[in-house]
């Protein structure tokens, strides 16, 4: 591969292994030898083992739960590369902790995602690579190229395979109407919106739904499942209307506090999600998890050699 850069380097955090071994055999490119530990007290410890002088370095770390954790481990080591005299550094983050805090709809509160941007640039990053934020407009923050993929492919093959007849794609809520007009389009699907209202930061209600349901095998897609409220009630409200299947394809799988046994109790058929974010023991009986891996790699390598990026999306 011909760059204006030096050589690949791969350097992962502790966030997500998994998926940098994943990533690192797509690529054939072993991950760079680095201890990124813990001192005693908790502070982040780093100290890398090769020379990476002007080399086109990724450092593969999501910031997902637990996001401090992985956030600060992140600007740690994007401090160490550009220390080490790093020809280019890549921040790959397929999940971007604290994207829902990206604009300050009351008094008194943080632009957190904002401020994710902030100090990743000032900690040396040159370029993000990130997947399905929660708010494209995030990529405004930043005045460094930042990649902007989909898990709409990856997702899309898995649903395709089940040959769902007749299907109806679902947003549960009216802002992620975008995202589901683009999964409908290739499945040349009809759109239907549940029109959800939040009551509170964690509760939500749902009252109308807009589209054909009735008899249809319906696709919910969503960027991400925290709680799994919206996603869970956005489905029995489906199943009221006379829903046929249900299948929920969703980019992130955060699945915190009672998700697991919401998305269990939910008349749902299929949950498809994304690796972007590593998952416990407890998981959700009809979970099923398609990686991201070769999409991630390929981008690098697009990068890497100063390829469209987008053109993996057409
Ligand atoms: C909301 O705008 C997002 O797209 C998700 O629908 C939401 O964050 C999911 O949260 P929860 O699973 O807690 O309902």
């Amino acid at each position: 591969m011909s760059s204006a850069y030096g050589d690949i380097t791969l350097i992962s955090g502790n966030a997500h292994v998994e998926l940098s071994k994943a990533i690192s055999e797509c690529l054939d490119q072993p991950l760079a030898s680095a201890r990124v530990a813990r001192f005693t007290d908790g502070e982040v410890d780093i100290k890398l083992d090769e020379d990476i002088r002007g080399r086109d370095v990724f450092v593969l770390q999501p910031t997902c739960p637990p996001v401090n954790e992985n956030w600060v481990e992140l600007l740690l080591l994007l401090d160490t590369l550009r220390r080490a005299s790093a020809g280019r550094i890549t921040a790959v983050m397929p999940y971007y902790g604290y994207a829902r805090k990206d604009r300050k709809d009351e008094g008194r509160v943080p632009i957190s995602a904002k401020v994710v941007a902030n100090t990743l640039v000032a900690c040396g990053a040159d370029r993000v690579v990130t997947l399905d934020m929660h708010a494209a407009q995030i990529q405004g923050f930043y005045d460094i190229p930042v990649d902007h993929l989909y898990a709409r492919p990856v997702l899309l093959d898995e649903v395709e395979a089940m040959g769902l007849d007749n299907p109806v794609v679902v947003t549960p809520d009216v802002g992620g109407t975008k995202m589901a007009r683009a999964y409908a389009k290739r499945l040349n699907a009809d759109l239907a919106i549940v029109d959800k209202r939040r009551i509170s930061g964690s509760e939500t209600m749902i009252e109308h739904v807009i589209g054909e349901v009735e008899g249809r095998n319906c696709v919910i897609v969503d960027d991400m499942i925290s709680t799994g409220g919206s996603i869970t009630q956005a489905a029995a409200i489906l199943k009221t209307k006379g829903a046929k299947a249900i299948v929920i394809a969703v980019s992130h799988a955060v699945f915190c506090g009672p998700a697991v046994d919401r998305l269990d109790a939910a008349p749902v058929d299929a949950i498809l999600v994304t690796d972007s974010i590593p998952q416990g023991e407890k998981r959700p009986r009809k979970l099923k998890v398609c990686s991201i891996a070769p999409l991630v790699a390929q981008t690098i390598r697009s990068i890497h050699t100063s390829e469209s990026v987008s053109s993996l999306f057409e």
